[in-house]
């Protein structure tokens, strides 16, 4: 069995690191953030989709340090640091090449280092295998190089890591070879690509087709609004189709650390190719555009009932960017939130999975109080915790981006 090394422990990397003690490897796990080792040395979890219950059986298997020195024992590394934007909207590879020195600096003959982080095509080959040689140790005869997607969906339960299938490409076949064996020992299917860009690609492929495809459905959703048609109708109607249509839903605006992000890398990419990627800035634009569409329509639904948003009461119902989970990076619901605020209004939220957000100066709110005292409520992260047909019944004006109160017909209430 393997000793794997994994760098980067958030809702990736903590995830993965478990799947490979489970699967009785000895796992080191390293993060920059000394509280989430700590954390994890005390058998505390904090990613929702691993249980504390989870951590306790792995104790003798999990370790998480902050020393790379610890990684010199591991036949296998994987880095999964975040890779986000810079304010230019162009890619921020900070964190991988810090992780990549921290590690040149301990590489050892015969490791497999695997990267899993998104990005765009050639950041591996380029990027990454350049720095890990400055070890004075060769890619792909020294010590093997492979990049593989992480596919992850946080709070999902039907897909696990082990029935996900992993893709992995390598800087030469025997590096495939490598990452071939290393994940299947926690998955059920390994699909080996002919190099790291297409794997590279083939996950930033996954994430635009479904940005496109959002922002075709929150488009529609707009026009809806203007030819009061309800789209939630004309999305069910059309997924009944068996063949050839593939259901996308509408909402507030893309959320979390991929799918207003990856895109992007694409887009630099391209440009330095000369190559200008239309979908993908489309599809870009439109979903950025949603969360104003969203406050407009929460202005638009108080001015009917003769209230300014000015000085009104608006509850906010969720604020993570997706059902379930805690993760705030992105979401629209901290744009809507600012845009009420801009205007005037008195904005509260309830969210059980996100007790505050310091830097709009908020903090949950109980939520029963909370729907008797507003003037408008708006459902902009449906979390299953939450009784909807309550929320109708309780506030005296309801708007819902999420399409969750699809059953309800109420005259206060208003779906996107
Ligand atoms: N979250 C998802 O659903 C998801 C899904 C698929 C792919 N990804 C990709 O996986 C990567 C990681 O995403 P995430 O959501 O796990 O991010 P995250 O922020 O939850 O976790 C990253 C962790 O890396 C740590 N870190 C940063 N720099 C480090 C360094 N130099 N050394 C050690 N640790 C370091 C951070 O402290 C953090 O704990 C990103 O490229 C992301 O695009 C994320």
């Amino acid at each position: 069995m393997p000793r794997v090394g994994i760098i980067g422990l958030g809702y990736v990397g903590l995830p993965l690191a478990v799947a490979f003690a489970e699967a009785g490897n000895e796992v080191v796990g390293l993060d920059a953030d000394p509280r989430k080792i700590e954390a994890l040395n005390e058998g505390r979890s904090y990613v929702e989709d691993i249980d504390d219950a989870a951590l306790a059986p792995l104790a003798d298997h999990l370790c998480a340090s902050s020393e790379h020195a610890d990684l010199k024992s591991c036949q296998a590394v994987v880095i999964c640091v975040p890779t986000p934007l810079t304010n230019s909207r162009e890619p921020d590879l900070t964190y991988m090449l810090d992780a990549a020195g921290a590690l040149s600096a301990v590489l050892q003959p015969g490791q497999l280092v695997v990267l899993e982080s998104t990005t765009y095509p050639g950041t591996t080959r380029e990027r990454l295998l350049p720095i890990l040689e400055e070890s004075g140790l060769s890619a792909g005869t020294d010590f093997h190089l492979a990049f593989s997607p992480e596919r992850i969906d946080p709070g999902r339960t039907d897909y696990t890591v082990r029935t996900t299938p992993k893709l992995v490409g390598g800087v030469t076949e025997a590096c495939a070879e490598r990452a071939r064996e290393l994940y299947s020992l926690i998955c059920d299917e390994v699909v080996v690509l002919s190099t790291p860009e297409a794997a590279e690609l083939a996950k930033l492929l996954e994430n635009i087709f479904r940005s496109v495809n959002i922002a075709l459905v929150n488009e529609l959703a707009q026009l809806c609004d203007r030819l009061g048609i309800d789209i939630w109708e004309v999305i069910d109607a059309a997924a009944t189709k068996p063949f050839g249509f593939m259901r996308f839903d509408p909402g507030p605006g893309m959320g979390g650390h991929c799918l207003p992000v990856d895109p992007f890398y694409l887009a630099f990419k391209a440009r330095e190719h000369d190559f200008y990627p239309e979908f993908i800035e489309l599809a870009g634009k439109v979903n950025r555009a949603q969360p104003a569409f969203c406050a407009e329509r929460i202005a638009r639904t108080l001015n009917d009932a003769g209230k300014s948003v000015n000085g009104s009461k608006v509850l906010i119902l969720g604020v993570s960017y997706k059902a379930g989970v805690g993760d705030i990076r992105e979401s629209p619901a901290l744009q809507i939130v600012k845009l009420l605020q801009e205007l005037g209004a008195d904005v509260s939220y309830h969210d059980s999975h996100v007790p505050e957000l310091p830097e709009l100066g908020l903090a949950s709110v109980d939520l029963d109080d909370a729907l008797r005292s507003t003037d408008l409520a708006a459902i902009v992260t449906a979390h299953p915790s939450v009784d909807y047909e309550e929320v109708v019944s309780t506030a005296p004006l309801v708007v819902d981006f999420r399409g969750t109160t699809r059953g309800i017909e109420a005259p206060n209430l208003i779906r996107l």
